[in-house]
């Protein structure tokens, strides 16, 4: 069965994860351990609970704000004039082999679940990614994610307003 687990460099072989894209394999290898003690993102994998050791993919969230006057005109209604507070999709991948089997959207519902968990104790308004290049924002906009004023590279989802929202 395949669950998703806090990064813990005892258990999950970060040495051994590729992506294909260098600077997403360069972070888990060598700096995820590191942001996730100093609180300055978490990263969590997902793994087969049989062989937890093998990364299949992982994702990294972190605490942002976005400017108003990066959301469309609709999303921006009835929002408080300041900047919204938003969980920051830093990094999400999936390893070579295991691309294209559905592993990147159950990542991205775990991510949205975790944050609509969070948003009990904390205010979450959207999720914001900044995806690596356009086939990444291609992949996001399946899900709902709108390109923000400023970049079609960074992409936000609201996270709607019962906490019920899935990508
Ligand atoms: C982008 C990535 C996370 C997608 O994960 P994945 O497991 O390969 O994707 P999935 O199998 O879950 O795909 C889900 C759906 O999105 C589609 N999709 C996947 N990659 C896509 C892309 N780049 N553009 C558009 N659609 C894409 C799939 O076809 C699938 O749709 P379908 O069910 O109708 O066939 C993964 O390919 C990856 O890690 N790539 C390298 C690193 C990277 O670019 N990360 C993004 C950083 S911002």
């Amino acid at each position: 069965m395949l669950v998703v687990q806090r990064l813990d460099g005892r258990i999950h072989d970060r040495a051994g994860f590729d992506c294909g894209e260098p600077s997403l394999n360069r972070y888990l290898h060598e700096l995820a351990t590191q942001h996730h003690r100093a609180g300055v993102a978490t990263t969590h994998v997902l793994v087969e609970n049989t062989s937890p050791s093998a990364i299949l993919g992982y994702y990294s969230l972190a605490a942002a704000q976005l400017s108003l006057g990066e959301l469309t005109s609709a999303d921006r209604r009835r929002l408080p004039r300041h900047p919204v507070p938003v969980a920051r999709l830093a990094r999400l991948a999936v390893a070579l082999g295991e691309q294209g089997h559905g592993l990147g959207e159950a990542l991205l519902q775990d991510v949205v679940k975790r944050c609509l968990g969070l948003r009990a104790e904390l205010g979450i308004h959207a999720l914001l990614v900044d995806a690596l290049h356009e086939r990444a924002a291609a992949f996001y906009r399946r899900y709902g994610f709108r390109a923000t004023a400023a970049d079609a590279l960074t992409l936000y989802l609201p996270l709607g307003n019962a906490g019920q929202s899935k990508p």
